[in-house]
């Protein structure tokens, strides 16, 4: 009878604070270790379709199975009021990431965002160039909402009445532990639309979920190993002798170059574009491209998709464009099968099938003032929301889709991007400028599924250009935007060795960067990545138990409270700690296990925070016991397709090291179909002694690995 009661007056009470009643949630384990669930009805349109992603089954399958990591019941899902509400839990010691290309912050937690594709305005609010709605937790899983909406964000922040761990009421007259911000046990979202697809990827690691992210969206992007040496934009109006001039100037000079990019000027007309050379700037562009394709220089190419009323395709195209101009230039709705064969039959026509080797994809992220308005209409009837998520992630599709027929791979620039973008070979840049940001950004590029430079335009002082020249180069894309400055590396004499250095620095470590990113590729490994992701590093279960102030000898404690945003792990081994500038002097938190300088191989530490001063020079670089790098000699332009180059294999420490060398023609997409090999790189201990051995090649692989000498470095 008591039961009955208290049944009964749970009801009473439930239906007048509206109870959840979970929608009943069918978990389909679609690849090992995700599972799939559609809520409501969801739309055809959603960011995987945009993108066209397909999962890399294989490297899923490689990795395994692993079990549902959450309660099935404690995820709720109702559609209301035409709109999706999604509940996932978190339990006290949770930490969040993800949500995006974050500048300010890596740690999610309580955020409460709006996730709109955007040019990033100095807040995070969810309004950046990829506001991919993915997050990950510290208890290793990872939630991926497959919407091309604008996906409000509430990161536990908000308290339901009816939580099952609600948060206790304090007296804020005389309780000093009232907190403005109670304890949230739920992340929920409200999407605008009458359903949605839920992706839950199992960990066990944080780094797994990220992995199986990514891998979800067809592995990530494989640059060419060109893609992966220096480049340089040339200032805005540069004509053909201009950028003949420059590449002569790098080669003189012994600078590495292996692109130059071309900013608006070589358009007829830009803003809105033509998509045409301009006559006088570019009397002969094939002669142009291919002379400079002779001197191993390849061109990328600038253009923002609106089109000017003056370019050839505008009256073919218009009845395919939106009923909003930007910059008075038509958008053409390329979700359209008729519009795209126009817009990427010009992008290619004259550029791509003369030559050009990529392209900077500008501005299809926003600013509000100046893109089309959520009130603009396209004639395929998809709204104006849905393609300011998805219009960076589709120009990504369709400009790699044109490389791909041609079996020739691309590595460019782009403004926008979102879920289901890992595959492209795009790399986010924008306006804002700030060093330390730009590293966090790096750090977040991770969680994000995209790429991320740091890319150097200016300074104010020597130390400065090096300061960022520094990180830059631990970065997915080494670049000098000179679009507006003009600046060479050689800008500020004062540092120019310093800069011609880790230029060169930079070349010769393009082995291990390519053997990295093909892990990006075929394990969903990101290359640059936040600390958290590092096996080990922050262990969930140690979360706030640690006392903070004994940080010497337990960094642990303090991480899992305070977060990282200056330094990162770039590939498997090393760990990258970014000097700004004003700074003599940097904390380094090295995680457990011994440490060694990269430049000198000295041990610096085990599981403790150093402080370093390593002077101008110096970027702070450490590499893990055990760890293996390899290097080639300097090269001004990257090995051509299938050349060979020597290796100097390095390794560090006291552990025997492995490393999985990748290899392939360097160029083509022929690795899909198999042509390639991971070669093994084993040091093992032979009379206390460490000694190095490489597997021998595949047959019937491309093969570039030319002698191979082995380094110890201490
Ligand atoms: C900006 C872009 C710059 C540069 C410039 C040229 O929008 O972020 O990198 O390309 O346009 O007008």
């Amino acid at each position: 009878m008591r039961l009955i009661r208290s049944t009964l007056t749970f009801f009473i009470l439930c239906s007048a604070i509206s109870c959840l009643h979970a929608q009943d949630i069918k978990w389909n384990e679609i690849e090992p270790g995700i599972w799939k669930a559609t809520v409501g009805k969801p739309e055809s349109f959603n960011l995987l379709t945009a993108s066209g992603a397909i999962a890399y089954h294989a490297g899923l399958t490689d990795m395994g199975g692993t079990p549902f990591p959450l309660l099935e019941t404690d995820i709720y899902a109702k559609v209301t009021d035409g709109k999706t509400y999604l509940r996932f839990p978190l339990d006290r010691t949770e930490q969040l990431y993800g949500f995006g290309l974050n500048f300010k912050t890596v740690q999610q937690r309580g955020k409460i965002l709006t996730l709109h594709v955007d040019n990033y305005e100095g807040r995070d609010n969810g309004r950046t160039h990829a506001p991919t709605p993915f997050y990950i937790s510290s208890k290793g899983y990872g939630v991926f909402i497959n919407s091309a909406r604008y996906i409000k964000i509430y990161a536990g922040s908000a308290v339901r009445t009816d939580s099952k761990n609600p948060p206790e009421v304090q007296d804020r007259n005389t309780n000093e532990n009232w907190s403005a911000r109670p304890y949230s046990d739920g992340v929920e979202m409200l999407i605008p639309a009458e359903g949605v697809e839920i992706y839950v990827l199992g960990g066990p690691t944080m780094l797994d979920a990220v992995r199986r992210y990514n891998l979800l969206n067809g592995g990530g992007c494989l640059p060419p190993r060109w893609g992966l040496g220096f480049t340089q934009r040339v200032q805005r109006l540069s004509n053909a002798s201009d950028v003949a001039n420059e590449a002569r100037a790098f080669s003189e000079r012994g600078y590495p170059l292996d692109f130059i990019g071309l900013e608006p000027g070589w358009q007829s007309k830009s803003y809105p574009c033509t998509f045409e050379w301009d006559k006088i700037r570019f009397p002969d562009p094939r002669a142009f491209v291919q002379g400079m394709l002779k001197q191993k220089i390849r061109l990328n190419l600038w253009t923002n998709p609106y089109i000017s009323p003056e370019a050839t395709i505008y009256k073919q195209i218009a009845p395919y464009t939106g009923s909003h101009s930007v910059w008075v230039g038509a958008v053409t709705d390329i979700t359209m099968p008729q519009a795209r064969n126009i817009f990427f039959g010009e992008m290619s026509k004259n550029k791509i099938d003369i030559g050009i080797s990529g392209y900077k994809i500008d501005e299809v992220d926003g600013g509000d003032e100046y893109l089309w308005p959520d009130v603009a209409t396209f004639p395929s009837g998809h709204s104006a929301e849905q393609m300011r998520q998805t219009y960076g992630l589709m120009m990504q599709r369709y400009v790699t889709q044109i490389y791909h027929e041609k079996n020739e791979r691309t590595f460019g620039l782009v403004r926008a991007s979102n879920g289901g973008g890992s595959s492209f070979p795009f790399v986010i840049y924008n306006d804002y400028y700030d060093h330390r940001d730009f590293i966090t950004a790096l750090i977040n590029s991770g969680f994000a599924g995209v790429l991320w430079t740091p890319e150097v335009r200016d300074s104010k002082t020597g130390e400065e250009w090096l300061r960022r020249f520094q990180s830059n180069i631990f970065s997915p894309m080494a670049m000098i935007n000179a679009w507006a400055s003009g600046t060479k590396p050689w800008s500020f004499p004062e540092v120019a060795d310093q800069v011609k250095q880790l230029a060169t620095l930079r070349m010769k470590m393009m082995p291990y960067w390519y053997s990295e990113f093909a892990k990006y590729h075929f394990k969903g490994t990101p290359v640059f990545k936040a600390m958290v992701l590092e096996p080990g590093f922050a262990n969930s279960e140690q979360k706030n138990s640690v006392d903070n102030t004994n940080l010497k000898e337990n960094p642990y404690g303090k991480l899992t409270t305070e977060e990282i945003k200056d330094q990162y792990m770039a590939g498997e081994y090393l760990l990258v700690a970014p000097m700004f500038t004003g700074e003599t002097t940097r904390k380094v938190i090295l995680p457990k296990g011994k440490w060694y300088d990269f430049y000198t191989g000295k041990y610096v530490g085990n599981g403790e925070v150093i402080s370093v001063t390593p002077g101008l020079d110096k970027i702070p670089v450490y590499v893990k016991d055990g760890g293996v790098i390899p290097m080639m000699p300097v090269m001004l332009h990257a090995p051509s397709k299938n050349e060979k180059v020597n290796l100097e294999i390095r390794y560090y420490g006291e552990k025997p090291g492995h490393y999985l060398l990748y290899d392939d023609d360097g160029e083509t997409f022929d690795y899909e179909k198999g042509a390639y090999s991971f070669r093994e790189i084993n040091i093992v201990s032979k009379n206390g002694i460490l000694k190095g051995t490489l597997s021998a090649p595949e047959k019937g692989k491309p093969n570039t690995i030319g002698k191979v000498t082995f380094k110890k470095m201490e």
